[in-house]
């Protein structure tokens, strides 16, 4: 039997219309336009692109958007000097500093110097202690929107086996974390992990977050399971002209569908959510800011 294809697409335009939804009624009922502001150092091509949709989202919804460019050679004092004046600046609710940095800049150090309340990311250290402990923090934007997506897959994801494939700060670490809070028994796996088959076999929720194109095969999925596929990997096609890519994931998507119950394509899953999830971060820190209750639907 075919999986169910979980629409990602489809569902971080759900997303951004309850973003907008709420934008809407803290400008209407409280006077408060929510404000994001990104900052990207230096020209790389991925990270421009990324930094462009970010505010054009961020403007459709309603919110204002600040974009700091500076050039590559920007000193670490002077970007600390920029976060300094974000986090001073009321207008400003959440703080995005685009990654990679130049080798130059101290990544950690500029993460641990946004104020953790504007922190949209969720990178900042006590952000990542908020949610280890399962107090409120701010969610990491991708496996915030991986966990939107299971819980509207299963409803309750209590006791269910999940494997996540990957143990980045970004997204491995707090998707499990994230997992555990919802009552699901968890295993966090990596490229050192023995008989990763056998492993990933057990899983009810398999989370495939590690970088490698189709490392996953149809073989080591259980039978009916979710999978979530995180990974976006640029491989070569050449059965589409010489010279020309295509996008896949960590899973081999053709064989996996046969076996899954339900699965995210590459692309289409995952991707969209992120930039979803970023707005929905930007909403919560606002309300949090003004005392306003949590964002309906839109907190982990
Ligand atoms: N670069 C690629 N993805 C991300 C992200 O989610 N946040 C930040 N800050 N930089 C990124």
């Amino acid at each position: 039997m075919s999986a169910k294809i979980i629409d990602g697409k489809a569902f971080a335009a759900t997303v951004r219309e309850k973003v907008a939804g709420h934008v809407s009624r803290l400008k209407e009922v409280h006077g408060i336009t929510p404000g994001l502001a990104v900052v990207l150092v230096g020209e790389d091509p991925a990270s421009e692109v990324y930094v462009r949709n970010k505010g054009k989202q961020t403007l459709e919804a309603g919110m204002n958007s600040y974009e700091h460019k500076l050039p590559e050679d920007t000193p670490e004092a002077d970007l600390l000097a920029l976060v300094e004046t974000l986090n001073d600046d009321p207008a400003v609710h959440g703080i995005l500093v685009q990654l990679p940095l130049p080798k130059h800049i101290d990544e950690e150090k500029v993460i641990n110097a946004i104020a953790p309340a504007k922190d949209v990311d969720g990178f900042h250290i006590l952000n990542v202690g908020l949610l280890g402990t399962g107090q409120k923090a701010m969610v990491p934007c991708t496996p915030l929107g991986c966990l939107m997506m299971l819980r509207d897959h299963h409803g309750s994801l209590s006791g269910l086996n999940a494997v996540v494939v990957g143990r980045s700060n970004i997204v491995g670490k707090p998707m499990a974390q994230l997992l555990l809070r919802d009552s699901c028994t968890v295993t966090i796996a990596h490229s050192r992990t023995k008989d990763l088959a056998e492993v990933c076999r057990r899983a009810d929720i398999l989370v495939a977050a590690v970088g490698r194109p189709e490392m996953i095969p149809g073989d080591w999925v259980k039978p009916g399971a979710t999978v979530i596929d995180v990974g976006i990997n640029r491989i070569p096609a050449p059965e589409k002209g010489e010279g020309k890519t295509r996008l896949v994931g960590d899973v081999e998507f053709e064989s996996a569908k046969d076996v899954a119950g339900a699965i995210t394509p590459v692309p289409g899953g995952v991707g969209p959510m992120t930039i979803a999830c970023l707005l929905a971060n930007t909403v919560t820190a606002c309300c949090r800011e003004n005392n306003l209750p949590e964002p309906e639907g839109l907190t982990a």
